[in-house]
Parts: structure tokens; C-alpha cells; sequence
């Protein structure tokens, strides 16, 4: 019998929405929120407002997409945590009213287990290779920097994180000391491709083994700016790119080397880049030509599931659905920084 499998990401900024039939996805809309453009990060109160509104026409649009019908839908997944708690709980309670309208199961997944495995969703008419276990991977996002050592979906030991900012919130602080919208991942991506990657330098943060931090970089870059603005006020405008290039040069560098370094300490053969910085080109290129040297495989999602998105959501549910899995209608959202 066929398995349809809805996924519903509500954790941030994107309202979400996607459909597995069996093992390939046949449907991913994502509703994003340019309200936050301005501010400079996710404001959570417009946040969970925008998702409210998104919600139902992106359930609709996405069922439309798989040309299927509400009751053709047999289990829902849906991101419990971490995440903004009033976004969460949109996702979360349109979930289960729409699980208990229909007599159908529900699986609440982990948003960070999730983002790991985006790499194994596979699409129509296209199979491709996906990472064996046990694999390294490298979760990048807004909100989160780690070192993963991955064995199976429920067996993941974490080797290292960061100690302050993620690397996602490092691009971000920088696009808005560079005057540019949120989110600034995209935005510094696309100047430093026109920017000289060695025209500035940033000292790199001395942290012990597989421990990241990006906090110190920001500063860095604040006090480069800031000086510099009083002896030219047009020095933003002047040297943007140069100021992106050698600023995302530094971070990609600092992300290779600790996830090669934990590559060769743990004996791990395969690389998985997961997470809203993975889009990023400059990283997913550098990876993909290191493997080629060093001899590792390299597995980086396709760009729309970098970002947070209702695929990695259902296909995760899946997986634990078909293991056994189902939550209780009284799961409860866990917020950033909370522990399942
Ligand atoms: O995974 P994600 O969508 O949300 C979280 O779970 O946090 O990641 C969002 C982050 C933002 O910080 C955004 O600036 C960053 O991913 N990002 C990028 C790029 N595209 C998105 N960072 C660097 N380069 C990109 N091309
Ligand atoms: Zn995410």
C-alpha cells in the first residue's frame, strides 16, 4: 500500500509544507516571511502571525502540487522543537486538529535531526546516491553550528558546537552591519562572488577541538567598519564586496577545518552538510573539491532544502513512522536552547 506522509515546518520564518509518497517527495511549498527583511532577524511575534496566515493556503497549494486530496494523506509530521515557540505551536496545532479530522497518526520530529538527513530525500525520476552510516555531518544554520557523528536516525552523538553564535547568525550579524536585509546568508554569498577573498584579514578564534565560535569575528568586522567609516563614510559602499568575500572566506575556512579534523580523528569516510548556510556556494565548493583530494564523499542537499522546509520534515517522519513511531496528541513544542 502506498504511504503518504504530509511534513509541516513551522519552527522560524518559513511556513512549510510537503508530501512524501513512499520514499520520493512530491510536493515542498514553502511560504517565506519577508516581514523580518528590515529588522535584521526574526521577529517572533510577526513571526507566528505570518505563519497563522500562511498556514492553511500552503497546506492547500502543497496538496494541490501532489494533486492529492486532504483524506489521501495518512500521517502527518510535524517540527516539535527547537524553535520560536508561538511559530512552533502554529505548525504544531494545525498538525493535530488536521490528524484528529481525519482519524491519522501523528510524529512529531526533531527540526535539527531533520535537517541531517535532507540529503536522502529523494525526487521523482531522479535516484541519487545518499551517505552511508556511519557519517559526519556538519549542521549549519541561523541557529545552530555542529559537528555530528551520525550512525543511524536515532543513534547521534554530537562532537562539537559552537560556544556562542552560530555560523548562520555570524553571516546574518554581518549583512546588518553592512547596512543589508535579513537574511544576510544570500546576500553576502552573492557580493563576495565579485570581492577579493584576502583583502581583509580576520584573525580566526582560538577554540579547542571540534568547538566553533563566531562571536569574535562579528566584533571584528564591527570595529573594521566602524573605523574605517570615520576616515571615508562611503567605505561600506566602497569596499562591500571585498568586506563579504574575505568575511565568508574566514567562516567556510574555519567550518572545513574542523570538519575535516574530525573527519580523520573519527575515520569517517562520508560528509554530509546540512542546515540554512550549506546554500552557500563558496562552502558547498570548497567541500565538494577537498573530497576530491582528500577521498571522502561529500553529500550537500539541493539549495531549497538547505533552508528550513517541509520535506526534511516528512521524510524524517517517515523513517520513524515506518520504525514504530507515533506521538501522543499531547506533544508539547520545546524551545531554542531546550533539550527534548
Ligand atoms: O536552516 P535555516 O533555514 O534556519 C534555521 O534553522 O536557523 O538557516 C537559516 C540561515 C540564516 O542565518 C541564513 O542567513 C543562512 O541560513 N543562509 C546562508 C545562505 N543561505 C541561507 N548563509 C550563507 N550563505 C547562503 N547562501
Ligand atoms: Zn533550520
Amino acid at each position: 500500500m502506498t504511504l503518504i506522509v504530509m511534513g509541516i515546518e513551522s519552527s522560524c520564518d518559513e511556513t512549510s509544507v510537503a508530501i512524501m509518497k513512499d520514499d520520493t517527495l512530491i510536493s515542498n511549498v514553502t511560504a517565506t516571511q519577508e516581514v523580518h527583511a528590515s529588522y535584521g532577524g526574526v521577529v517572533p511575534e510577526l513571526a507566528s502571525r505570518a505563519h497563522a496566515q500562511n498556514i492553511i493556503p500552503v497546506i492547500h497549494t502543497s496538496l494541490k502540487y501532489a494533486n492529492l486530496q486532504k483524506k489521501d494523506v495518512n500521517v502527518v509530521a510535524f517540527t516539535l522543537g527547537p524553535g520560536l515557540v508561538g511559530s512552533l505551536m502554529v505548525g504544531i496545532s494545525f498538525a493535530k486538529s488536521f490528524a484528529q479530522a481525519l482519524n491519522i497518526p501523528i510524529v512529531a520530529v526533531d527540526h535539527l535531526y531533520a535537517h541531517i538527513f535532507a540529503s536522502f530525500i529523494q525526487f521523482p525520476n531522479e535516484k541519487h546516491p545518499v551517505p552511508e552510516f556511519p557519517f559526519l555531518c556538519l549542521t549549519v544554520s541561523g541557529g545552530h553550528t555542529q559537528l555530528l557523528k551520525v550512525s543511524d536516525y536515532d543513534d547521534i552523538k554530537i562532537i562539537g558546537e559552537t560556544i556562542d553564535d552560530a555560523a548562520g547568525e555570524a553571516f546574518d550579524k554581518a549583512a546588518k552591519i553592512l547596512g543589508l536585509p535579513y537574511p544576510g546568508g544570500p546576500m553576502i554569498d552573492k557580493l563576495a562572488k565579485s570581492g577579493d577573498p584576502h583583502y581583509f584579514h580576520f584573525t580566526k578564534p582560538k577554540v579547542p577541538d571540534f568547538q566553533f565560535s563566531f562571536s569574535g569575528l562579528k566584533t571584528s568586522l564591527l570595529y573594521l567598519v566602524r573605523d574605517n567609516l570615520k576616515k571615508d563614510p562611503d567605505f561600506i559602499e566602497k569596499y562591500k564586496q571585498h568586506l563579504a568575500a574575505s568575511y565568508q572566506r574566514t567562516i567556510v575556512e574555519i567550518l572545513v577545518e574542523k570538519t575535516l579534523k574530525a573527519a580523520k580523528e573519527f575515520g569517517l569516510k562520508n560528509i554530509v552538510l546540512a542546515g540554512g548556510v550549506s546554500a552557500n556556494s563558496e562552502l558547498r565548493q570548497t567541500f565538494i573539491n577537498n573530497g576530491k583530494q582528500l577521498g571522502y564523499k561529500t553529500f550537500i542537499p539541493p539549495i531549497n532544502l538547505t533552508t528550513d522546509n517541509g520535506a526534511m520534515i516528512a521524510y524524517l517522519g517517515k523513517i520513524l513512522y515506518e520504525r514504530g513511531v507515533t506521538s501522543p496528541l499531547s506533544v508539547k513544542q520545546y524551545a531554542t536552547g531546550e533539550r527534548r
